[in-house]
């Protein structure tokens, strides 16, 4: 191994420049070559390229998004779009890659490594954390303080005015951000891809808030959830329903991808991409690196693309004691 790329690929995430930061200094330390390819896929297509060095990654540790930008790239899901990224890297020299993005952009690393035998390591950086093999993937942590200082900020105007506010969090088709962020948020429901909630339930559950003499409410929703309505369906049913509610909506959107990496996020970044470099260079290839009991571990890619990363149904259960 002597020249390393790396990208990152898919939805940004928090602590991915801390990872890029990590790869880069990692491969100084150990003398190989490093290559920040930039947009993904999309930029190894398009051989957007540049060398990078420890001083080309000072004061990102800090910074939400990625340097090296980010794109989802229709031409690389084609054989044709992978032999033209192959043929750039190889001209360029690069003979490695480290992936940093979710399980799209490991499908992507995964064929690649098929096609060409070409090693590669992936880092998991998706604020979804839907990725099995890691208890954490990178942007996760900070994803979950943003969304419970978002709702702090709801319950607050809930309050004063009696309110019932549907929130509405991001995660796919994943209920991590919103089960852990509702706990964190004393949130009185949450609805979740992984549990069947029902309308019934909800009403019932929202009519004993009441009678347990709750002035105010909030129910954190999944974008993924499967109970068949969104959350301004949602409102409208609880309007027609239960008239006593005064409902509002907030759907936070995008500001949950962005913002500075908590601490947790940007030391587990610096660990993971220290070890995507060394198991590079022990030759170790198809792997995804993440954090399992605290421990820093290799996962093959596609038990990582194809594993469920499962819900802790326990939380439910105390998310349901403590809310009550
Ligand atoms: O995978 C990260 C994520 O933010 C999901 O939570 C969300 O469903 C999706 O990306 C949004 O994608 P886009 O930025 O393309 O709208």
């Amino acid at each position: 191994i002597k020249k390393i790329g790396v990208l990152t690929s898919g939805g940004d995430s928090p602590g991915m420049n801390a990872a890029i930061r990590a790869v880069v200094r990692a491969c100084a330390y150990y003398n190989v070559e490093c290559v920040g390819i930039y947009r993904g896929y999309q930029g190894m297509i398009e051989g957007d390229f540049k060398a990078m060095g420890p001083r080309d990654v000072k004061n990102i540790i800090n910074k939400g998004g990625t340097i090296l930008k980010t794109a989802r790239s229709k031409e690389f899901m084609t054989p044709e779009g992978r032999k033209i990224a192959h043929d750039n890297l190889k001209a360029s020299g690069v003979d490695s890659l480290v992936v940093i993005g979710g399980d799209g952009s490991f499908t992507g690393a995964e064929i690649f490594n098929e096609e060409f035998g070409f090693s590669v390591i992936g880092i998991p950086g998706t604020i979804d954390n839907d990725i099995f093999g890691t208890s954490h993937t990178l942007g996760y942590d900070t994803a979950l303080n943003t969304v419970v200082e978002a709702i702090d900020k709801i319950r607050d105007t809930a309050n004063s005015h009696n309110r019932l506010f549907f929130v509405e969090v991001m995660g796919r088709d994943a209920g991590h951000i919103a089960l852990n962020a509702g706990i964190g948020a004393g949130a009185e429901e949450i609805l979740i891809p992984e549990e069947a909630f029902g309308l019934d339930r909800l009403v019932d559950s929202l009519k004993k808030s009441k009678e347990s003499g709750k002035t105010s409410s909030i129910v954190v929703v999944s974008e993924g959830d499967k109970i068949g309505k969104n959350v301004f369906e949602l409102k409208d049913y609880v309007e027609e329903n239960m008239p006593e509610y005064d409902v509002r909506v907030s759907v936070l959107g995008h500001m949950q991808r962005g913002g500075a990496p908590s601490c947790f996020d940007r030391v587990l970044a610096s660990r993971l991409g220290v070890k995507a470099v060394e198991s590079l260079l022990e030759g170790k290839s198809n792997y995804m690196v993440g954090l399992q009991y605290d421990k820093i571990t290799l996962t093959p890619l596609e038990q990582a693309i194809k594993g469920q990363s499962e819900i802790d149904l326990e939380l439910v259960k105390v998310s349901d004691i403590v809310s009550s």
